[in-house]
């Protein structure tokens, strides 16, 4: 039998948001999901997915799963997002960079709550696709962007071999508490 390995999710993502519990169920955003190789592996009443894409097509395929709710929306556009802010536990991002919008992703998550950035990272233009700098991050790009309002878990830049070598970043991260108790950005 032959695996699509690009199918597969990332296993430091699943293994991450297994790995956190809660008394009420979690509010996770997968934010551009493409064909939802994250949301369907997490998919679990105690989770509760919102996963959005402008990919109509690719949502299609996964929109009638149970505890995920698909939402088709140009993430790129001047458009207010359609996301409530300061309320999903769990954000994750994964092969996906559109610098001009990336901080607002932040203010998506709650207090406390986690964002977990995966995508690839300069030098893997020496090895394939994507090659374009528009989509690779710079090294600690993702610490200096998100490192006022969130403490850094965990962080990579480096290659991996999953079905080919990549160079990829990665950045675990929790959201800090607002010194004055309101929610922040
Ligand atoms: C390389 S895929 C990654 C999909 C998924 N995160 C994963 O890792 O499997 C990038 C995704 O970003 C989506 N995307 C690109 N531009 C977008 C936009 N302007 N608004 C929403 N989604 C977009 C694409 O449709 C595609 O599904």
């Amino acid at each position: 039998m032959r695996v699509n390995l690009k199918a597969q999710p990332s296993c430091w993502i699943i293994n991450r948001i297994k790995a956190i519990t809660g008394k009420k169920e979690l509010q996770i955003l997968d934010f551009a999901s493409g064909s939802g190789r994250h949301s369907i592996s997490l998919a679990d009443p105690k989770r509760k997915i919102t996963a959005v894409d402008n990919d109509s097509k690719k949502l299609s395929s996964y929109n009638n799963f149970q505890n995920i709710k698909t939402m088709c929306f140009d993430l790129e556009t001047n458009e207010k997002w359609p996301f409530d802010e300061n309320y999903y536990d769990i954000v994750i991002v994964t092969n996906y960079l559109y610098r001009p919008k990336i901080k607002n992703i932040g203010n998506l998550v709650k207090e406390n709550g986690f964002l977990f950035y995966e995508t690839f990272a300069t030098g893997n233009e020496k090895l394939g696709k994507p090659s374009n700098p528009d989509y690779l991050l710079k090294n600690m790009e993702l610490i200096e962007v998100f490192k006022k309002n969130f403490n850094i878990l965990y962080y990579f830049n480096g290659e991996q071999f999953k079905y080919k070598k990549s160079l990829i970043q990665r950045c675990a991260m929790q959201k800090k508490t607002s010194p004055t108790g309101d929610a922040f950005k």
